[in-house]
């Protein structure tokens, strides 16, 4: 197994059975070694800096139902907000003061906000802040949108593939949405010039060893600048209630596999990583992360953002999100640097 790592650390690439095998072999020591081999490569290209970005949670309106998520539209029990563009602007405020040079606006697939409003919205931050990086994560919209809002000011998108396999995506994800029409726009985002965000949940319903030898190989072909992947964390509210969560130590091996395939790739060690182990971040880190994303959504609409159960950063102590973040990266050895951040991989062919 040691021989696998050491052949993906050189050629960056493996067969679809070489994953399923390293999947599958991993074990404890094992998987130090992966990570000592991804901190080695992650601090190669990014030294021990890292970077982070505002997220700005802005409607959690969806029209989507997807079975694992908490805002869900046929969950009833969400009390919904929107954040109108005087509030958005004011949360970039507060960033940029704090040193964030990206928010990323993300929400639900709301229609509310149609395409002149968000091209208002991005066009309106990039007005104020032009030195940061505007980054959209809303979801399956027309080609025609992608190309305003990336004329207005936007400069990456993010849209996780969620899972490669068009049945297991089918399992995950209630008809119209489909797995071939979210890499056709991811294929689409790339081609417009964006910076492209991809990923998947670590130990979703149903997903196995296959599967996710699956998500690399695409991954691999799509080549992003970045890729997020966290835990699946049930949500009391969805059909996957009594699901079990993903785990802690596998979202952390493919972290470092991940490392290893995309060496320059942007990897965040996400909110829901650091919501199934208090640690969860800086070992995300500690596996080749290179990336953090405190929220900087008002306090008073965090909680109604639940996209999974005990989401980490809800609560009024946790106004100061960037801080602690900047505590608990300086405790591991790194440290938060205001840049934009951009990925070193190269834009598309
Ligand atoms: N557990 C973990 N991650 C989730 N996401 C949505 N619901 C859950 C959940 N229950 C992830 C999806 C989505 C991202 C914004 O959050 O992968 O792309
Ligand atoms: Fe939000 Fe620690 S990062 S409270």
């Amino acid at each position: 197994m040691k021989e696998l790592i050491q052949k993906l650390e050189t050629t960056q690439t493996l067969s679809f059975d070489e994953w399923i095998a390293l999947i599958n072999g991993r074990t404890e020591a094992l998987s130090e070694f992966l990570f000592e081999r991804a901190r080695f490569v992650s601090t190669q290209h990014y030294g021990h800096d890292i970077f982070v970005r505002g997220l700005i949670e802005f409607t959690n309106y969806c029209r989507n139902d997807c079975y694992y998520c908490g805002i869900r539209r046929s969950n009833a029990n969400v009390r919904r907000y929107r954040l109108t563009k005087e509030e958005i602007l004011s949360c970039c405020r507060t960033g940029y003061e704090l040193g964030f040079r990206t928010f990323v606006l993300q929400g639900g697939e709301d229609a509310w906000y149609t395409d002149e409003k968000m091209a208002d919205i991005i066009s309106s931050i990039k007005a104020i802040y032009p030195d940061c990086a505007i980054t959209l994560s809303i979801g399956e919209k027309s080609v025609v949108s992608y190309e305003l809002f990336y004329k207005y000011g936007a400069d990456r998108y993010l849209l996780r593939h969620e899972t490669c396999n068009a049945l297991h995506y089918a399992s995950l994800h209630p008809a119209p949405l489909s797995a071939a029409n979210r890499q056709q726009c991811l294929r689409e985002l790339r081609r417009i010039g964006y910076q492209v965000g991809s990923g998947f949940m670590v130990g979703s319903p149903g997903q196995t060893a296959a599967h996710l030898a699956e998500d690399m190989l695409f991954l691999k072909e799509l080549n992003p600048h970045m890729v997020g992947i966290g835990p699946f964390i049930p949500h009391h509210d969805t059909p996957f209630a009594q699901e079990l969560p993903g785990t802690l130590e596998l979202t952390l091996f493919m972290l470092g596999l991940l490392r290893l395939m995309l060496p320059t790739t942007l990897l965040p060690s996400t909110t829901a990583l650091g919501t199934i182990a208090p640690d969860g971040r800086e070992l995300g880190i500690l596996a080749g992360a290179n990336v953090v994303m405190p929220n900087l959504s008002p306090v008073a609409n965090r909680k109604d953002y639940s996209l999974y159960d005990n989401k980490i950063c809800t609560g009024d102590e946790a106004a100061e999100c960037r801080k602690c973040l900047e505590k608990r990266m300086e405790r591991i050895g790194y440290r938060i640097v205001t840049a934009r951040g951009d990925s070193l991989v190269g834009s598309p062919k």
